[in-house]
């Protein structure tokens, strides 16, 4: 397929380009910055050009759209809610518009576990009320709608991911597992603030890219939206085994503490993607995180 990747420069767009293009796909990254690191494959359009993101798509004859570009979690624009709204949701209208008038034949757009807030102590599957805590999971929904209203309403073949917690190359945001691998690599202590019993369901990006190289191959989906995860659900002392095991030199220290995303999500049920599309996370914590530490020795990080 031609596809146009947004987010290219991204945590999950720097995967998603080489997975794609690894499975044979013709991918044309856009973002609005490459992070200063050259990048001489991506094209720097923001997600408001629409003129920009039409010329593109005609001359690349576009027949898919992966939008990864977005304001990634309420901590990429804390007190800028509309923001959030504006990009996460207004952006993802835009495209959905571009991909209907281009007749494209899919649209993978990267939702969230956020969509379903503070669950507490139940299974999350496909099925389970969305109840967002935060005006991102909000705008999470919101994507989420409009590629159902899509596709009901013009045939808009779209599918969304909600993914768990990503870590991997390229991630900015605070990621405890990036301070593990760094702090160990300088011979330092990394001290976590966490509640001993609050659980985190952790994927490798390498895993996201898979699950979206996979609803690309699929000849249809049974469903619009699929939970996307390593199908561990683990507590902080639980990581900090798998870490101290899989990291050389890992000093892990845990406080009290909150997380900075706190919704209780106990389990979260990601078996259905493997059933419907045969996609299934390859990389558990522990092969994931020697990974990230090997990527980023080899200088691949934010
Ligand atoms: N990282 C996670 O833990 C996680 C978890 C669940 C879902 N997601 C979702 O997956 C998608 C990709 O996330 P990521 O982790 O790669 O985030 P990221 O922040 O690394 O990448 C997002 C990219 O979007 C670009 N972008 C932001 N605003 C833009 C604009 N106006 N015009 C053009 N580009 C713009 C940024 O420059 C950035 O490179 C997002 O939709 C995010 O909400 C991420």
């Amino acid at each position: 397929m031609n596809i146009l990747l947004t987010g290219g420069a991204g945590l999950i767009g720097m995967a998603a380009r080489e997975t794609l293009a690894g499975a044979g796909h013709a991918v044309t990254a856009v973002d609005i910055t490459d992070f200063g690191r050259g990048d001489t494959m991506l094209r720097i359009i923001g997600l408001d050009d629409r003129d920009a993101l039409d010329a593109l798509i005609q001359a690349k004859n576009i027949d898919a759209v992966v939008h990864c570009g977005a304001i990634s979690g309420p901590m990429m624009a804390r007190g800028e809610p509309l923001k959030i709204v504006s990009v996460n949701i207004d952006r993802t209208a835009l495209l959905l518009d571009l991909a209907r008038i281009h007749r494209m034949k899919r649209f993978v757009f990267c939702s969230s576990i956020s969509v379903y807030g503070d669950a507490g102590p139940i299974t999350i599957n496909e099925e389970t009320q969305l109840h967002p805590t935060s005006v991102y999971g909000a705008s999470k929904v919101a994507g989420e709608q409009l590629v159902e209203g899509f596709a009901s309403e013009y045939g808009l073949d779209g599918v969304s991911l909600r993914i768990g917690r990503v870590y991997g190359p390229y991630r900015r945001a605070n990621c405890f597992l990036n301070d593990i691998i760094r702090n160990a690599e300088a011979r330092k202590r990394t001290t976590i603030p966490c509640d001993p019993d609050f659980i985190y369901h952790y994927v490798h990006v390498d895993d996201v890219a898979g699950a979206i190289a996979a609803v690309l191959a699929a000849p249809a989906f049974p469903r619009r939206s699929y939970n996307v995860g390593a199908g561990e659900a683990l507590t902080m002392p639980q990581i900090a085994d798998v870490a101290a095991d899989a990291i050389a030199g890992a000093d892990i220290e845990l406080v009290p503490g909150a997380d900075d995303v706190p919704d209780v999500q106990t389990d979260f049920d990601t078996g259905r993607i493997g059933r419907d599309l045969g996609w299934r996370p390859r990389l558990p914590l522990a092969a994931g995180l020697r990974a990230y530490r090997d990527a980023i020795l080899a200088g691949r990080s934010a």
